[in-house]
């Protein structure tokens, strides 16, 4: 396997907190990674300068071994570089199906003289998106809810139409940022069937952060354990779980625990002068 992402020596600080501190490792092309660790270890600011939202201090991001650091998400996105994100509010009273056919593809309707021209063209693409949205309900178990308003979907829906919208792109590499939490046991089911069908039957590869221990088992393969910044150690779950520096950082010396409610965060704010909120730096898109 080849690797699909690289993180080399990457660092971020927010004011006086280094978020993410000369981190490195490797998601290899057609695997389901997972990346775990206490609150504050920096696994979503990761996955934020991975997917074009911050550009980090210092160090490079490879995605199929070229260089992408600093590009803006909505580049990456073109490139098969998808992060997931909740259904944005303004989309919550367009139904299911909407919500797909809305996700930007390279859509020839955009191009005001593609449409000025070649109407048809405008029409054959809108039925292709069509069809391919409704493809995509299918394979979620999503079609009886079709036409049901977004906002009226259950928590687990609402994560599997999420999942449905990374469908509807070019996606390769796709990162998705504890999508199970909240969710009910019957639909998390079909949350994992559904990652791990598009893993093996469309090439997908994944790179996952979840605090709940059974999704990370179930899925993942290797798991990177990510402590104050940086990689603490990669393996099986049952490798990580026999790593006492892991279970002390993250299992609270309970390996078959689940993890610990450490919060290096509390921990940071405790030891350090507090940083102003106004000397914090919000997402620099
Ligand atoms: N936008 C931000 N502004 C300031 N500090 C931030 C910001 N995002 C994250 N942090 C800080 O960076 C550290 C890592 O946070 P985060 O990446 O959310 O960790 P995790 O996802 O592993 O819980 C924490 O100390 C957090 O408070
Ligand atoms: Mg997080």
């Amino acid at each position: 396997m080849s690797a699909a992402l690289e993180v080399i020596d990457v660092s971020l600080s927010f004011g006086g907190v280094r978020a993410v501190d000369h981190c490195s490792l490797k998601v290899e092309a057609g695997s389901i990674t997972g990346l775990i660790g206490p609150n504050g270890a920096g696994k979503t600011t990761l996955f934020n300068i991975i997917a074009g939202l911050y550009r980090p201090d210092a160090g490079r991001i490879l995605l199929d071994g070229e260089d992408i650091t600093g590009l803006p998400a909505h580049v990456l996105f073109h490139r098969g570089l998808v992060r997931t994100f909740q259904i944005p509010h303004a989309f919550t009273s367009m139904t299911a199906l909407e919500n797909l056919m809305v996700v930007p593809p390279h859509q020839p309707g955009e191009s005001l003289l593609a449409t000025w021209f070649r109407p048809s063209l405008v029409r054959d693409r809108e039925a292709e998106v069509r069809a391919r949205a409704r493809e995509v309900l299918d394979f979620l178990n999503l079609s009886h809810v079709m036409h049901e308003a977004a906002g009226n979907l259950s928590g687990g829906q609402k994560k599997l139409l999420e999942l449905g919208r990374t469908m509807m792109t070019e996606a390769r590499i796709v990162l998705l940022d504890e999508i199970a939490a909240g969710v009910n046991r019957t639909l998390l089911k079909e949350l994992l069937a559904a990652i791990r069908r598009l893993n093996r039957e469309a090439d997908y590869t994944f790179f996952v952060i979840e605090h709940d221990m059974d999704m990370i088992g179930a899925l993942c393969d290797p798991v990177i354990c990510m402590v104050r910044g940086r990689v603490l150690r990669t393996g099986t779950l049952a490798e990580l779980r026999k790593d006492p520096r892991v279970i002390e950082a993250y299992f609270g010396g309970d390996p078959m625990g689940e993890p610990h409610a450490v919060s290096l965060e509390a921990a940071a704010k405790e030891s350090a002068p507090s940083a102003a909120p106004g000397t914090q730096r919000e997402g620099r898109a």
